[in-house]
């Protein structure tokens, strides 16, 4: 049972993003918030929704670049863009946006401490694994929070050389 007085989703996403120091994501989810958010037409939008924050952004491929966003474009080497990541968020998170496959490649070499997962009310038949790893012997729940009829999960991430 959930306590009646829930927290707003807007509130929960609010805590959790001014936490955030650094971000990352791989080229689907980059291109998906460009031309979901209008970002070449009203780039101003960027700063609304990000403030300073650098974005590093995996890619073997050029993309349009959203002006005036402090973005790097990179490919590959996941532990070298991690340092730079958490030297740029200073005493804040370094949050990997996603996709499932690019926060993978960030537990393969084990940089991966925490999961957090926003559940919507969606039933599906089919589709995309959210974490193509098998990682779920080392996840242990540290909060569940509900707003609406969302779920924000928590997860603590082991070492594999913990279990
Ligand atoms: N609900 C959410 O919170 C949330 C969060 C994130 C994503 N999403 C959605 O989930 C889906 C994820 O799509 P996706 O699985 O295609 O993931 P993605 O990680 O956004 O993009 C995958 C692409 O990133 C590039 N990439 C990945 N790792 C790389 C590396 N080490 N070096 C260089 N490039 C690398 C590759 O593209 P190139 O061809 O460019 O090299 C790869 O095809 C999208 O629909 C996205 O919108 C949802």
């Amino acid at each position: 049972m959930f306590a009646a007085e829930q927290p707003a989703a807007d509130e929960i996403w609010e805590q959790f993003f001014a936490g955030v120091g650094a971000m990352a994501c791989g080229s689907t989810t980059y291109e998906w918030l460009v031309e979901h958010e209008n970002l070449l037409d009203n780039p101003a939008h960027w700063q609304e929704m990000h403030g300073d924050r650098k974005m590093w952004v995996f890619t073997h491929r050029e993309l349009p670049v959203v002006p005036g966003a402090d973005l790097r474009f990179v490919r590959d080497d996941v532990a070298t863009v991690h340092a730079e990541m958490v030297s740029a968020a200073g005493d804040r998170n370094v949050w990997i946006i996603g996709g499932g496959d690019l926060v993978g490649q960030f537990d393969d070499v084990g940089l991966l401490d925490e999961m957090i997962l926003g559940v919507a009310p969606v039933t599906l038949g089919a589709g995309a694994p959210v974490l193509p790893r098998r990682i779920e012997r080392r996840l242990q729940l540290t909060e569940a929070r509900s707003s609406g009829g969302f779920a924000f999960l928590t997860y603590a991430v082991s070492r594999r050389s913990e279990v």
